[in-house]
């Protein structure tokens, strides 16, 4: 059995995946939908698909074949295969594949630990990405993206994604940075994002 594990806030350290599960973690429940949009090594994967359930459904998305194959055993292990399915595809074409509304999305942006350092996501692709979690997201639904900075090409696509998320309409979204102030400037940052539960009708620009 998958046990959700809680976030220890009192860790100076932080722990940026932990608090991007968290966060996304809150608004789903058994059948809910969520995506993955960067399976790596299966673990934000396992979080989504032990939350949905049997009766929910969960898409995840990779470049490399291998990062689907370590988070398909991961599924096994714990019984949880049967609601995910795996998409070797770049998630700039999540829309060729999802075509209703989603409760919850989960980037964690980079390269896969122990695996390529030239297979990073980037920010052509990755913003291009965003912009459809943000037209898929239902209302209420939840949008968490783990930015790194330290890796070459991570300057770019960390502005990139930082740039976007604040154009945001507020009236549409709301969105929040988190970053750990106490450690180096090359440590990762968090950008939370919701969708309002209701739209003011008749938004004037
Ligand atoms: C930091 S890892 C993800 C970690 C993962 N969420 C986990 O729980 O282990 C980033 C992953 O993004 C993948 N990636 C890079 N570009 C991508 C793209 N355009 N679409 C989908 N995945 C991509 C990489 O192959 C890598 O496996």
């Amino acid at each position: 059995m998958y046990n959700k594990r809680p976030v220890n806030f009192a860790n100076v350290r932080g722990n940026a995946v932990l608090l991007g599960q968290q966060f996304v973690g809150d608004v789903l429940h058994k059948g809910c939908v969520a995506v993955d949009a960067t399976a790596g090594n299966g673990y934000d994967t396992l979080f989504l698909a032990n939350l949905v359930g049997e009766k929910g459904r969960v898409y995840a998305f990779d470049i490399q074949q291998s990062a689907l194959d370590v988070t398909a055993r991961r599924l096994t292990q714990f019984g949880l295969d049967n609601n995910v399915q795996l998409i070797h595809d770049g998630h700039e074409k999540m829309d060729l594949y999802i075509n209703s509304p989603v409760d919850a999305f989960m980037f964690n942006l980079g390269y896969l630990p122990g695996g390529d350092h030239d297979k990073i996501t980037r920010s052509p692709t990755t913003t291009r990405a965003l912009q459809i979690a943000l037209n898929l997201l239902k209302p209420g639904g939840r949008i968490s993206l783990v930015v790194y900075t330290g890796h070459s090409g991570a300057g770019e696509e960390s502005r990139a994604v930082d740039e976007m998320a604040a154009k945001l309409d507020p009236r549409l979204f709301g969105v929040l940075k988190v970053a750990f102030v106490n450690r180096s400037v090359s440590a990762p940052f968090l950008i939370y994002i919701e969708r309002v539960k209701k739209e003011i009708e008749n938004l004037a620009p």
